[in-house]
């Protein structure tokens, strides 16, 4: 047994993976913990395409011809949102010894989102199209239980909303049914524990700024 207190708190995003294979056992009984995530009416609307060795590659290979001919910025936040996008970029080109105004630097850093950071093993999570955000919430439990299972293996993982943006050589290169929206990516192997940006701890909001708890009657939202 793990201490899941433990577990959840050592994770965090790996952006610098080593090439060595995940054991195939350790993958199948992380995926195997991920399936008995809950969902609406138990649809399991999740739908997970994994690629290792050639098939890894050649996707790497795909996209990244593509994000050399022809790049594309990464889909934009909301405003209300855009600051805390901000501050998570100083943070990760900040550890890998990138400067703010380092414009060329953060673009080939960012690239390597499309690299899968070196990962052996990558994931395209997808959901079908007639499904709303209620589904997504089961798929995103998925995706949380299939990460911490791989953390317990110690195999880090990177969840990458980056992937959509070159949704058509995804689709092309794995062949996805039409029916299936991919809703991001997931790079995963073991970390690179030389690389500072594997042990960045990104500060999260104190509780009551995402959470109120309304007991009496003069309990109010929390802005
Ligand atoms: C839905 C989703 C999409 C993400 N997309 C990316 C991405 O495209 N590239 C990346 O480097 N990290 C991505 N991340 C990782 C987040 O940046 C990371 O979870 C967040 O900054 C908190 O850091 P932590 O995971 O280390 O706790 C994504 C995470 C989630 C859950």
């Amino acid at each position: 047994m793990f201490d899941f207190e433990k577990l959840v708190r050592s994770r965090c995003s790996i952006r610098r993976f080593l090439p060595t294979p995940i054991p195939r056992e350790h993958l199948e009984e992380a995926l195997a913990l991920a399936q008995l995530a809950p969902s609406n009416s138990n649809i399991q609307p999740w739908r997970l395409f994994l690629t290792e060795g050639e098939r890894t590659e050649r996707l790497r290979e795909a996209l990244m011809a593509e994000v050399r001919a022809h790049p594309r910025e990464l889909a934009p936040l909301p405003a209300s949102f855009r600051a805390y996008r901000r501050e998570l970029g100083a943070m990760v080109y900040g550890s890998m010894g990138i400067a703010r105004d380092d414009e060329a630097g953060r673009a080939v850093a960012s690239q390597r989102n499309y690299e899968f950071f070196g990962a052996p093993v990558v994931g395209i999570l997808c959901m079908h199209r007639d499904l709303g955000l209620t589904d997504a919430v089961g798929v995103g439990m998925y995706l949380q239980t299939l990460v911490l299972g791989l953390t317990a293996r110690g195999i880090g993982t990177c969840v990458q909303a980056a992937l959509k943006t070159y949704p058509e050589v995804i689709r092309r290169e794995i062949a996805i049914p039409e029916e299936l929206e991919i809703l991001c990516g997931l790079s995963l192997g073991y970390a690179d524990p030389e690389f500072p940006t594997n042990h960045l701890k990104v500060p999260k909001q104190p509780v009551d700024k995402n959470v109120s708890i309304l007991r009496t009657s003069q309990d109010t939202l929390r802005p």
